[in-house]
């Protein structure tokens, strides 16, 4: 019915009136659009729920919408699938993965485990379900911290894959952990030296970071936090003005949220956009809108790994309600 319409939306200039057959679609399917804040704007804005990794789970454990559309990247679906398995999940780009969940391999994943007897493993949500099937506790940038100080102090811990965020952790919790070297293209992408002069330049600015960022970038944060703390840090705190340390795609509902206070995205080292992630950015308001007309690219996953992957997401949810 809309193939032959014409196009309309804020990011392109073609044919179908988007924004409407999303929404005829959305009531067809009985299907809710769950999406990061790191989508284009234009996803943000035709989202039921925009969120950060924990909101988006703890929201897909909880929909009784028939179909859910992620509009986030790979493990985020494959997330809603593990809690959702006689629901159809769709992600508009199947080939948005992660750089981070990438850089755990299983089978690589099974040796440093087997070199690190009675650890137990804390895994967080950026990973492929064959990772999250091996480990005993899930987490997110928001609850790592939480969930590491409730597991007993003499519990050797394995923290996997990101280093960054293993780092933070274990200056927050004065915990040793083990920790898997992985690490996001776009969070270490950012310059120390670059938003030390942006310091410079907006004196007045806090620095609002998130805990994917290298230490020696944490180390000038005035907050520290997932991509929902950062949201409501911003709104809540009397400064007006926030170099904002993380991917760029957040800084669409800070200025909807907070339209009076000024947001400077942090600078990467080169003159790229690389605090844009290359893997969130695959998707598009077209390809949402045919991923529901069409009913694909769905997630499916093995019913072993699946039945493995669900257990420590469980104790992630419940776990972060303590
Ligand atoms: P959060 O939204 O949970 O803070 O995670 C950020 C991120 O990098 C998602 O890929
Ligand atoms: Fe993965 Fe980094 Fe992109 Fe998040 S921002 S999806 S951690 S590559």
């Amino acid at each position: 019915m809309f193939t032959t319409a014409p196009i309309k939306s804020r990011s392109t200039e073609v044919s179908v009136d988007l924004f409407e057959a999303i929404e005829i679609l959305k009531k067809e399917l009985n299907a809710v659009i769950l999406a990061h804040y790191y989508q284009e704007p234009d996803i943000q804005d035709v989202a039921d729920y925009i969120g950060d990794s924990l909101g988006l789970s703890q929201k897909a454990a909880s929909t009784d919408a028939d179909v859910i559309v992620f509009a986030g990247v790979h493990f985020m679906a494959e997330t809603a699938k593990i809690l959702n398995p006689d629901k159809l999940v769709l992600l508009p780009d199947l080939n948005a993965g992660c750089s981070l969940a990438d850089s755990c391999p299983p089978q690589a994943f099974a040796k440093f485990k087997a070199a690190h007897p009675d650890h137990v493993v804390v895994s967080y949500i950026n990973c492929t379900a064959a990772i999250k099937a091996m480990s005993d506790i899930i987490c997110t940038s928001s609850n790592a911290v939480k969930i590491v100080n409730q597991i007993p102090v003499d519990q050797p811990i394995i923290f996997a894959p990101d280093q960054n965020l293993g780092r933070y952790v274990m200056a927050q919790t004065g915990r040793d952990l083990a920790l898997w070297q992985g690490s996001c293209i776009v969070h270490e992408t950012f310059s120390e030296k670059k938003i030390v002069q942006l310091q410079m330049e907006y004196p007045d600015a806090e620095v609002i970071a998130h805990p994917e960022c290298e230490a020696p970038v944490l180390h000038h944060a005035n907050f520290i936090g997932s991509t929902t703390a950062l949201l409501k840090y911003a709104q809540q705190s009397e400064r007006d003005q926030f170099i904002v340390v993380t991917e760029s795609g957040i800084l669409h509902q800070m200025q909807k949220q907070a339209p009076n206070k000024l947001f400077i995205p942090a600078p990467p080292m080169n003159n790229c956009a690389c605090n844009e992630c290359p893997h969130m950015r695959l998707n598009t308001l077209e390809k949402l809108y045919l991923a529901m007309k069409n009913r694909l690219p769905e997630i499916t996953l093995p019913e072993d790994i699946r039945v493995a992957a669900l257990h420590p997401i469980q104790r992630m949810l419940e776990m972060s309600a303590l």
